[in-house]
């Protein structure tokens, strides 16, 4: 087994990043396959994803002392790395770190051989940590929005993984796909019709439509297919992943 590690990132917040690391990895792990999330972001919105509380030792203690990665079971197959406020500032600490953009991937050199997908969750920024999940990843898959303020973000995406060539050859935007998607707005039609006449097939087919069981199920402590698998939420995200086994 050789983990596939997968960003999830883009420089815009509030595009579902969190949600749909969540979501796919709940789906992936039901269907056999194990899955590490990571979360990477001060706010920690994935770990509350699965956990009323944040457990006591988090990414940033294994980013410090360089070893030991926290990992916690969800459930069968899904296990999780934990985020917290201390990761507020981490990139600071780093500055002196020597090879500090690949922290992350030595962390992850020895789970490799664990699991089937390393799924990382990316703070809405292109600093040092994103710097480092984009290092350690072989696929990058970013969600947008279907507003203008998304299609810049998506640029600013493709400009910074050409500035990462030298500490990971050949990253790039693999998949981007629309999230909170509503049909029928114009600025919808605009955007996802000059995103995918820019990216071609790299823009999956399938879009996750607006759907509020995805947020509520994260008040949960759960993603939607678990809490509401009968939304248009959990069909959408589901779909979303066979296309992805598929192209991957
Ligand atoms: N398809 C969807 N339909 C409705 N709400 C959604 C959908 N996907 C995500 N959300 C909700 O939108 C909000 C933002 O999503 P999420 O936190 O996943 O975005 P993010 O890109 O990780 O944000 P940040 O940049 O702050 O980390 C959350 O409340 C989430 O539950
Ligand atoms: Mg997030």
């Amino acid at each position: 087994m050789k983990a596939k590690i997968i960003a999830v990132a883009n420089h815009k917040g509030g595009v579902g990043k969190t949600a749909s690391v969540a979501t796919i990895g709940a789906i992936l792990a039901a269907k056999g396959k194990k899955v590490l999330l990571m979360d990477l972001d001060t706010q920690a919105n994935l770990t509350r994803h699965f956990f009323a509380e944040i457990p006591s030792r988090i990414v940033y203690h294994a980013i410090r002392e360089r070893k030991d990665l926290p990992i916690y079971p969800v459930r069968q197959n899904l296990d999780l790395t934990p985020s917290g406020l201390e990761m507020a500032g981490i990139e600071i600490e780093m500055t002196n770190m020597r090879r500090r953009e690949d922290v992350l991937k030595d962390l992850l050199e020895p789970q490799k051989s664990r699991y089937d997908f390393i799924l990382l969750d990316c703070p809405p920024s292109l600093g040092l940590i994103t710097m480092n999940a984009l290092a350690a990843a072989n696929k990058l898959i970013v969600p947008m929005k279907t507003d203008l303020m998304s299609s810049y973000g998506l640029n600013m995406m493709d400009t910074f993984c050409a500035e990462m060539q030298d500490l990971n050859p050949g990253i790039h935007i693999d998949f981007i796909f629309f999230n909170i998607y509503e049909k029928g707005q114009t600025m919808t039609d605009i955007v996802e019709a000059d995103v995918r006449a820019k990216y071609g097939d790299r823009v999956l087919d399938t879009v996750v439509r607006k759907n509020n069981d995805v947020a509520k199920a994260a008040f949960e402590y759960t993603d939607v297919v678990t809490a509401y698998p009968g939304s248009n939420g959990s069909a959408d995200f589901q779909t979303l992943v066979d296309e992805l086994l598929e192209k991957l």
